[in-house]
């Protein structure tokens, strides 16, 4: 049969996980060998759409982000995954008199990664296990179910006739179960784009086959801070002042933040776009009191370029797992400006972040009433546990376990893969 992938949607990275017809669980081991590739022969397809007002053309992935960078007239989308369970997946963003309804293109998304990962497995995917964050939305049940609704109505629409959840923390418990020889209690840390998800899993090669693995699973735990947050932080520490951000208006108020919240944000990008937002700026400008930084602003806005600003932010902040300092060239603002970033700045900027996702793995060990010497091992996946402070302080709170740094865009396909051949055989 096996006509059933795992498909990992994700805030900025998409996969599909697959386990081949013949394959013995030897070859499964690390996880990488299920992943069907989805665009030029690599395993992810970053979440992105760009409408292409030019030939009313709708890319995906990469192909969006360069035609998007290329200056074509359209609408990029990222983030969509963010939209779920809130009223913004209700909107819309316009481009060229045309209206892009979010839902739409979220659907067409979903649609276009089932029919390349067909196309790469050479048959129809009828079942699917849908990877999950713990929570969609903090605090929220009702947000939350609605969130998992919707994508179930999504993925049902595209094709998939009968589709499971499955937590993306236990996924990613289940490929790195494929990769040990023995047992372990296992603190799992996928910090994604979006959510930072953990479970608390004894895994192991004699629990690995059990059809029913409810009692392996101590706990699950989440909260809605990934990659983006970080984007959004560092972005209003260093680059936002640039426009303005924080200067004040002639009355000696502030100039509101709204404009640059959105802008700081992957998935309201589009919302510094609108009409109403444009006409409004205009008339703050006329009583600033420092005009040049709005007139910055408003030139960014003129040439939706916030999505660029946002991927520069987003590079330096993948450049500072690395370097204590990067250089930003800001050469589509006016006029260009060239801004050294300190590690030191974004660490600040995500302090109360890191903060709170400590919070959620001691509570995560209180729930299941274990000891941090208890815990064998922490396996790590995500892009965003690139970040070195981050990986110490989850780890600082399991000293004595073992760190272990998994396939950071790939475990979650994978494990669903595993899980939906367990599920749907
Ligand atoms: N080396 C790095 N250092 C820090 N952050 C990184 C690095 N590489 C990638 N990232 C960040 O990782 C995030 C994407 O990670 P990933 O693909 O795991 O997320 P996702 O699965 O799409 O999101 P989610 O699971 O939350 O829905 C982005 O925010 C990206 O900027
Ligand atoms: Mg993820």
């Amino acid at each position: 049969m096996t006509n059933a992938c795992g498909v990992d949607f994700g805030t900025s990275n998409s996969t599909v996980g697959w386990i081949k017809p013949g394959t013995t669980p030897g070859q499964a081991l690390g996880g990488a060998h299920a992943l069907l590739s989805l665009e030029d022969g690599k395993a992810t397809l970053p979440s992105v759409v760009f409408f292409n007002a030019d030939d009313e053309e709708v890319r995906y992935g990469r192909a969006a982000l360069a035609d998007y960078l290329a200056g074509y007239e359209g609408r990029l989308m990222r983030s969509m995954k963010s939209l779920l369970g809130t009223s913004l997946m209700d909107g819309q963003t316009e481009v060229a008199g045309r209206a892009l309804p979010f839902r739409v293109l979220l659907a067409q998304f979903i649609g276009e990664v089932k029919r390349r990962a067909e196309g790469q497995a050479g048959r129809g995917f009828e079942h699917a296990v849908f990877g999950r964050p713990v929570f969609f939305i903090d605090d929220n049940p009702a947000a939350d179910k609605l969130a998992e609704d919707t994508l179930l109505a999504v993925a049902r629409g595209a094709g998939f006739r009968e589709v499971a959840f499955q937590y993306e923390p236990i996924a990613a418990a289940f490929d790195y179960e494929s990769q040990i020889d023995r047992e372990e209690l296992v603190l799992i840390a996928d910090i994604g784009g979006g959510t930072s998800d953990f479970s608390l899993v004894r895994l192991g090669p004699g629990r690995a086959g059990k059809p029913e693995r409810r009692d392996d699973i101590l706990a699950t735990g989440g909260v809605h801070i990934g990659g983006t947050d970080f984007d959004k932080y560092l972005s209003l520490a260093s680059v936002m002042p640039l426009l303005g951000y924080r200067s004040a208006l002639r009355s000696g108020a502030e100039i509101p933040s709204s404009y640059y919240f959105n802008l700081a944000t992957w998935h309201t990008i589009n919302q510094a776009y609108t009409r109403k937002s444009i006409v409004q700026l205009d008339d703050l400008v006329r009583d600033a009191r420092e005009p040049a930084k709005l007139a910055r602003l408003q030139h960014l806005i003129e040439e939706r370029a916030g999505h660029w600003l946002a991927m520069q932010v987003e590079g330096a902040k993948i450049g500072l797992s690395d370097a204590a300092s990067v250089r930003l060239e800001l050469d589509r603002l006016a006029p260009p400006e060239s801004l050294s970033v300190e590690r030191a700045t974004f660490e600040a900027a995500i302090g109360q972040l890191l903060d709170a996702i400590d919070t959620t793995v001691l509570r995560l060990l209180a729930d299941a009433g274990v000891k941090p010497g208890d815990v064998d091992t922490v396996f790590f996946t995500g892009g965003s546990s690139g970040v070195g402070l981050l990986r110490q302080r989850i780890g600082a709170l399991v000293p004595d376990a073992r760190k272990v740094e998994g396939d950071l865009f790939g475990s979650i396909g994978a494990g669903l893969a595993l899980d939906a051949q367990r599920k749907f055989g």
